[in-house]
């Protein structure tokens, strides 16, 4: 029994927070900002050009020393030391966590059972950068001897969402003249559409899974080898039209796919970890080597800060902690992210696989049931769309919704009064949020009585506001990596691994199983409302 993990909620500084809590609760932002004139220089830092305002957080300089406690009494920074190391911390699937070096630099020392990983690390880099180099001049002919035109990432999960988000990201920065297309769903439907205007003769599909074993993701490389092979008519076309990222040659090779056009990566990089590695192939493609090495020196800087700042100035940890404050001590289900920057618009969808893949968990690292709620449903749009849509909720409804805005101070399409209009409302948001309207305020100002509480806004509602000079590379690779730590500090916290996803593996397992049947196979044995589901498909098709 003694070897059993002690859980967070066993440690003496998560009874101080509970304390805490009750103290702080009826307390209102606007009395902690009256009453705390040095309360913005305590609660924001600036870090890899991120500036980080937590001023309008639930909390007070106390909150956070006993968060940091928290954090120290659950062996964070033991944690951090260990995974930096590459140590097995994925203990589910004895696996190293190293994503942080496929962002080390050239020359460093990560050792994985002995070996230096990273120049392994920048061979596929390099690898990739002469690939890219010569789809992106023309050196690189199709079949046809034609020149690539278009590309399509073939992908799900950690394999698709992170190659979307950083194309969308850094659109201002890719080639114009070449086409980038994402395939993910099995819905026919993504691929018939992705491809509708495309010609095979200048179209190139990179196939990414790690472990290219996926169901959507074969399915799609097996339909997309058949629309080029029923134009380029030669087997041997497909050698010059696909190309692979994955750790897994055999089943690569099977496909068919030439293993010399195969990128690799590492069972040490998890799928929603590796839009800096072979996985952001496509990224690479679009804005090509040079701007992909700035996005990870990003990437590592942030990991640098995350690794050797003190936690009370240390940017993942706090927030991290902060997230985890309005979970456990608040109650809140969800966290909202709002990017004021349209190149941002799939980062809310990135981040959805990011955490809750990893933090979804109810068990610990031990196997014991968890007695407190743990990862947050995220969610988001880019503002200003969403202020004409959810923000009622979020201003008035019944919910605590801690909200992450990310700004950025320079616009990348300079339009008219466009950024000051958009800055504005970003910053008023999180200021309406936090101080709200009072009645007493409403009635001054002439608000009929009976208007008095459907125009009351109660304020005290939790923000982070990031503000970044401009979105570059460098300030998305930090972007990203500062998210990935926060995940990690909040992983950590509460004594889970935020790095396996058996929770996937069911429903896989069970549509496999449901597969022959609706293609005229004999009923497996279900429920009764899923053979009554299967019944009505197979009868649709005229099998039954
Ligand atoms: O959804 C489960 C998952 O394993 C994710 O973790 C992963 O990103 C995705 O499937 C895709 O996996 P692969 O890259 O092996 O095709």
């Amino acid at each position: 029994m003694s070897n059993r993990q002690t859980l967070a909620h066993a440690l003496p500084s998560w009874s101080a927070l509970k304390a805490h809590q009750e103290q702080l609760r009826p307390r209102h932002l606007r009395d902690l900002f009256a009453t705390d004139p040095g309360r913005v220089a305590a609660m924001s830092l600036e870090v890899e050009g991120i500036y980080a305002d937590y001023s309008k957080h639930r909390a007070t300089p106390e909150t956070l020393r006993l968060l940091v406690a928290l954090a120290n009494e659950s062996g964070l920074r033991q944690r951090i030391d260990a995974m930096f190391r590459g140590e097995r911390i994925n203990v589910t699937e004895d696996r190293a966590v190293l994503h942080t070096a496929l962002r080390a630099p050239r020359g460093s020392v990560v050792q994985v059972g002995g070996v230096n990983v990273v120049p392994g690390v920048h061979e596929v880099l390099d690898r990739m950068a002469a690939f890219a180099e010569r789809v992106r001049s023309g050196a690189w002919k199709g079949h046809t001897g034609k020149a690539i035109r278009a590309v399509v990432n073939i992908g799900i999960g950690g394999s698709d969402l992170g190659p979307v988000m950083a194309y969308e990201a850094l659109r201002h920065y890719s080639r114009r003249d070449l086409v980038f297309r994402f395939v993910s769903n099995v819905d026919g439907t993504d691929f018939s559409e992705a491809v509708l205007d495309l010609d095979p003769e200048e179209t190139l599909f990179i196939v990414s899974s790690k472990t290219f074993t996926t169901l959507e993701t074969m399915a799609n490389a097996r339909s997309a080898r058949a629309w080029s092979l029923a134009r380029l008519k030669a087997e041997k076309a497909v050698a010059r039209h696909f190309v692979a990222v994955s750790t897994n040659a055999e089943e690569v090779a099977k496909f068919g796919i030439d293993t010399s056009n195969m990128f690799g990566f590492w069972d040490w990089v998890g799928g929603r970890y590796s839009m800096d590695s072979a996985i952001g192939l496509s990224t690479m493609l679009a804005v090509g080597p040079e701007r992909f090495r700035e996005m990870l020196d990003g990437f590592h800087a942030m990991d640098e800060h995350f690794r050797t700042a003190p936690f009370e100035r240390n940017l993942p940890v706090l927030m991290g902690l902060l997230g985890l404050w309005y979970v456990d001590f608040f109650g809140a289900e969800t966290a909202a992210v709002l990017p004021y920057d349209q190149y941002l618009k799939r980062f809310p969808a990135y981040l959805q696989q990011l955490t809750m893949e990893s933090n979804g968990k109810r068990v610990s690292l031990d196997g014991q049931e968890l007695p407190y709620p743990t990862g947050a449903i995220y969610w988001g749009e880019p503002g200003t769309n969403g202020q004409h849509s959810f923000y009622q909720l979020l201003h008035q409804g019944t919910r605590l919704v801690p909200c992450d805005f990310i700004a950025f101070l320079k616009p990348l399409n300079s339009l008219g009064r466009h950024h000051d209009l958009l800055l504005a409302n970003v910053f008023a948001q999180s200021e309406a949020l936090a101080f709200g309207k009072t009645p007493e305020e409403l009635r001054a100002a002439g608000v009929p009585e009976p208007l008095v509480p459907h125009r009351t806004f109660d304020g005290n509602r939790p923000s982070t506001t990031l503000v970044l000079e401009r979105l570059t590379p460098r300030a998305l690779g930090a972007l990203v990596a500062l998210y990935e730590h926060i995940v990690f500090t909040q992983g950590t916290v509460w004594g889970l691994n935020s790095f396996d996803q058996w929770g996937v593996e069911l429903g896989k397992v069970l549509a496999s199983r449901i597969i022959p049947e609706l293609e005229g196979g004999p009923e497996a044995g279900h429920d009764a409302s899923t053979a009554g589901l299967i019944r009505r498909a197979v009868a649709s098709k005229g099998l039954a």
